[in-house]
């Protein structure tokens, strides 16, 4: 591979595209807040061991593709995959459950996983992820349902899917799993080669299946809802409840368990026609259990975390220009360079004063070549200045969008932005 060649499933995000992420990265932080969120940020490697025991051992994550290496010390160091077994570390290990009955948390960063690159599929990729700790009951799941749907509908986004499904606590669950079990151990014949060796490592991923051969077995599968024991059922019923109250359609589909070993009770994913194959572009659920797994003390949570490319890709497949600009740019253009000095006067106020982002010419160029540049760097306004402007302590200011210009005094350049 060049030298000159990102990695394989990486990209550079340039600065043509850079105003998307921030809008989108500005609203995460805003809903998050709006909810009670405070964001949290942890190192993007761990100790290999948070991830093998937090995701778990028999994932697709865990044992295909983790970025795993051996530093200069030793040590068996991983690339985080996902955020939530990291965040559950630097929970515990700074004491951030102590004299708090709940905990609100969000994140923003970028993920490692070595994965066949496609379209919305990376091997360096983004999440948005909450984390709601420390309340077991349903109203926590919903919560953050809640929060991600006022998130996709305020970037832009109006039709998707929300799937849920229940996986039951640990009892409910162990008894599925030994029912599903001896079901797909009598159909080893009539199972993909992927499914058959998941019968051995993760049974409840067979069920995630794509695989033509395992479709009919899996029409034929047990129902995991059909063994929830009372505690679970009761638990999926108030979410399914609360979710009506708070008018969020769902579709309850008892055969998607997602990929990561730390679930329990309610799992959910949002999903997008506009991404094909990797339609997926968020998911999350509870996971009462991964404290513990991590050495911590028992705490019960629930969060989720959305891929920033995949709705990114959603947002371009609606409207090229959903993503609406933060704030308006002013291009300040001197006609010649007899009126630098006042132009340089003119934006150190709007900077300083009016407080708005501002770019001058520097490189002593036409009056013409730099009006040719406010197209290139998407200005909204050009304030013009010439020999006229000058004497009479104004600007002609110029609106790019709307093709109008009208002289304004300087005095004014306040009101105007
Ligand atoms: P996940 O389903 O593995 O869940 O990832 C969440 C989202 O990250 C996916 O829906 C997708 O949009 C994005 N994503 C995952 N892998 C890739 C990839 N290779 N390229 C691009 N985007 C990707 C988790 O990570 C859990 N930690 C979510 C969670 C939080 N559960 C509870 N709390």
């Amino acid at each position: 591979m060049s030298l000159l060649q990102a990695i394989r499933g990486t990209k550079d995000i340039l600065p043509n595209e850079i105003k998307n992420w921030q809008v989108l990265e500005n609203v995460c932080r805003n809903i998050s807040q709006r909810y009670g969120y405070n964001e949290i940020r942890t190192p993007i490697f761990e100790k290999t061991e948070v991830f093998l025991r937090g995701v778990g051992e028999g994932t697709d994550i865990v044992n295909k593709e983790m970025y795993t290496f051996e530093d200069k010390g030793g040590e068996s160091l991983t690339l985080r995959p996902e955020q939530t077994a990291a965040l559950v570390r630097a929970v515990i290990q700074n004491n951030l459950l102590a004299n708090v009955n709940i905990l609100r948390l969000f994140y923003i960063g970028s993920y490692y996983r070595y994965e066949r690159p496609q379209k919305g599929r990376l091997r360096e990729f983004h999440q948005y992820g909450v984390e709601c700790l420390l309340s077991p009951y349903p109203e926590s799941d919903v919560e953050v349902i809640m929060l991600a749907d006022t998130f996709i509908k305020t970037i832009g986004i109006e039709n998707y899917k929300l799937k849920i499904n229940s996986l039951g606590n640990e009892a409910s669950r162990k008894m599925y799993l030994d029912v599903l079990k001896k079901y797909l151990e009598n159909n080893l014949d009539n199972m993909s080669e992927d499914s058959r060796r998941r019968v051995v490592t993760n049974p409840l991923r067979v069920l995630d299946s794509k695989h033509p051969d395992d479709i009919e077995l899996l029409n034929n599968a047990p129902n995991i809802l059909d063994y929830l024991d009372d505690e679970s059922q009761l638990h999926f019923e108030k979410v399914k409840t609360y979710l009506d109250c708070a008018d969020i359609k769902y579709e309850v589909i008892p055969s998607l368990v997602r990929g990561l070993d730390y679930y329990s009770h309610t799992v959910f994913e949002f999903q997008s026609n506009y991404l094909g194959s990797q339609d997926s572009f968020g998911g999350g659920g509870r996971y009462n259990k991964l404290f513990e797994e991590l050495g911590g003390k028992p705490t019960p949570a629930v969060g989720f975390a959305m891929g920033m490319e995949r709705l990114l890709l959603i947002l371009d497949a609606i409207d090229k220009n959903q993503v609406k600009k933060i704030e308006p740019l002013v291009y300040v253009v001197p006609m010649s360079n007899e009126q630098y000095e006042y132009a340089l006067k003119i934006a150190s106020l709007l900077r300083n004063q009016v407080k708005i982002n501002t770019v001058i010419d520097i490189q002593r160029r036409s009056f013409k070549a730099v009006l040719k540049d406010t197209d290139k760097l998407d200005a909204d306004y050009a304030l013009i200045i010439g020999e006229d402007e000058v004497k009479n302590n104004g600007v002609m200011l110029k609106n790019l969008k709307e093709r109008k210009q009208q002289f304004i005094k300087i005095d004014e350049l306040c009101n105007i932005f």
